[in-house]
C-alpha cells in the first residue's frame, strides 16, 4: 500500500444496523468542507441530488453527473450493487439522498455506502480518479474464526484475487461476485467491485488494496469487508448476493435481466453485525480451490 496515501482508518463497532439495508454501513464525511446555506453550491448539490437517483436506476445502476458553474460546481456519482434491479437501485439511492443530507449536513464533500448503493457527491471532481485514501473495514463477528485459518486464507487469497481480475478486466459493470469449496459442506462467498467511473487498471490497483488490507481487517476471520471510496470487497461463509442476477451483471455482454429478480441477499442470517478485528498474522498453505459460477 502506498505510503504517500495513508490511508484514514475509520473503523468503528457497528454491531447494530449493519443489516438493516435502509443504514449506510459505509459513511464518509469530513465536516471541514461546509458550504453554505442558500449558495449557489446547495442549489447546484440539491439539482444533482434530485435527478442522480433515477438517472442511474435507469441506465444499469450507475450514473455521474456535474452541475452549475465554476467555482460553484457539485459533482457527483450515484452506483448500485450491479446484482441489485432497477427498482431495489432507486429505493436505495433515493433513501440515501434523504440521508446525505442529514447524516452530513451542510458538507461539500460526502458519500453513503448502503448493501444495495452508493452516493458520493463533492465539490471538486472525483470523477476517474482512484482514491484509496479512506478506508472502512469490518470483519464479521457471527461467523466463527476459521477452523483452519492457513487453508482459509489461501483459499480466500484465490478467490479474490480471480474476483478482482474478473471485476477489472471482464465485467463491464466492474463487479464480480463467485464462491468456491472450502471444505465438503463449506464455500466461501465472495464479491468485488469498483465505482464505474474508474480506468480498468485504477479497479484493479484498487482492489488489489483492499485484498490485502484483508490480513489487517480479518485475519482468520470467516466474513469480513473492506470499502475505499473507490471499490470495494466482501466475503463470508454464506451467499449474500444474488447469485441468478450477478451471473449476467459480470458477463462481458450483459444479458438483459427479464422477469423478477429474487431477493436473499438482504435476509441471511448471521449478516447482522460486523465489527472492527484487531491486526494479526496468519500462516499460509496450498490447497487447489474449485471455483463455481456466482
Ligand atoms: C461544518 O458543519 C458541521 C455540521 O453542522 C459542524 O459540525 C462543523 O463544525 C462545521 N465545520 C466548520 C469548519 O465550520
Ligand atoms: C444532470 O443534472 C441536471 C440537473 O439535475 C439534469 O437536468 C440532467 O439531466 C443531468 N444529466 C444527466 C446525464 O443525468
Ligand atoms: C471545495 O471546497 C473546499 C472547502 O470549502 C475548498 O477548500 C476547495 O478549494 C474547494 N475545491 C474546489 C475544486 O472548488
Ligand atoms: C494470507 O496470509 C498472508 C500472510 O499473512 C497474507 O500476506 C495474505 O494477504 C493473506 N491472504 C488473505 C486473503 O487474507
Ligand atoms: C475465475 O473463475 C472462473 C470460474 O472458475 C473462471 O471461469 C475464470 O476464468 C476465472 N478468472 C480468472 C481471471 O482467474
Ligand atoms: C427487485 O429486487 C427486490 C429485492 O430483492 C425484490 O423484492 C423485488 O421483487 C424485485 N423487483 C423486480 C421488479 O424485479
Amino acid at each position: 500500500m502506498s505510503s504517500l496515501l495513508a490511508p484514514l482508518l475509520l473503523c468503528s463497532l457497528l454491531l447494530a444496523g449493519l443489516a438493516n439495508n435502509d443504514h449506510p454501513f459505509f459513511t464518509d464525511c469530513p465536516t471541514n468542507t461546509n458550504y453554505t446555506r442558500g449558495s449557489a453550491f446547495q442549489a447546484n448539490l440539491d439539482a444533482l441530488l434530485s435527478s442522480l437517483p433515477a438517472a442511474a436506476a435507469a441506465s444499469s445502476g450507475f450514473a455521474e453527473n456535474v452541475t452549475g458553474a465554476a467555482p460553484d460546481q457539485a459533482y457527483g456519482l450515484a452506483q448500485c450493487r450491479a446484482d441489485v434491479n432497477a427498482s431495489a437501485c432507486r429505493a436505495c439511492l433515493d433513501a440515501s439522498v434523504k440521508d446525505i443530507t442529514s447524516q452530513c449536513p451542510g458538507q461539500k464533500s460526502a458519500m453513503l455506502g448502503y448493501e444495495d448503493c452508493l452516493l458520493r457527491h463533492s465539490n471538486a471532481s472525483f470523477i476517474r480518479a482512484l482514491d484509496v485514501s479512506v478506508v472502512q473495514y469490518w470483519w464479521n463477528p457471527k461467523t466463527q474464526d476459521a477452523t483452519q485459518p492457513a487453508q482459509f486464507n489461501s483459499t480466500l487469497g484465490t478467490l479474490m484475487s480471480n474476483l478482482t481480475e474478473t471485476a477489472a478486466y471482464a465485467s463491464p459493470r466492474m463487479f464480480a461476485a463467485g464462491s468456491v469449496v472450502l471444505t465438503p459442506f463449506v464455500n466461501i462467498y465472495g464479491m468485488a467491485q469498483c465505482t464505474r467511473d474508474i480506468a480498468k487498471d485504477d479497479c484493479y490497483s484498487c482492489l488489489v488494496t483492499a485484498v490485502t488490507t484483508i490480513p489487517t481487517c480479518c485475519n482468520g476471520k470467516q466474513g469480513g469487508r473492506v470499502i475505499y471510496r473507490t471499490c470495494s470487497i466482501r466475503f463470508e461463509v454464506y451467499p449474500f448476493y444474488n447469485a441468478r442476477a450477478a451471473e449476467p451483471a459480470m458477463s462481458p455482454a450483459p444479458a438483459p435481466v427479464s422477469g423478477p429478480i429474487n431477493g436473499g441477499d438482504h435476509s441471511v442470517p448471521g449478516s447482522a453485525g460486523e465489527s472492527k478485528s484487531p491486526p494479526g498474522n496468519t500462516g499460509d498453505s496450498r490447497s487447489p480451490p474449485v471455483f463455481r459460477a456466482p
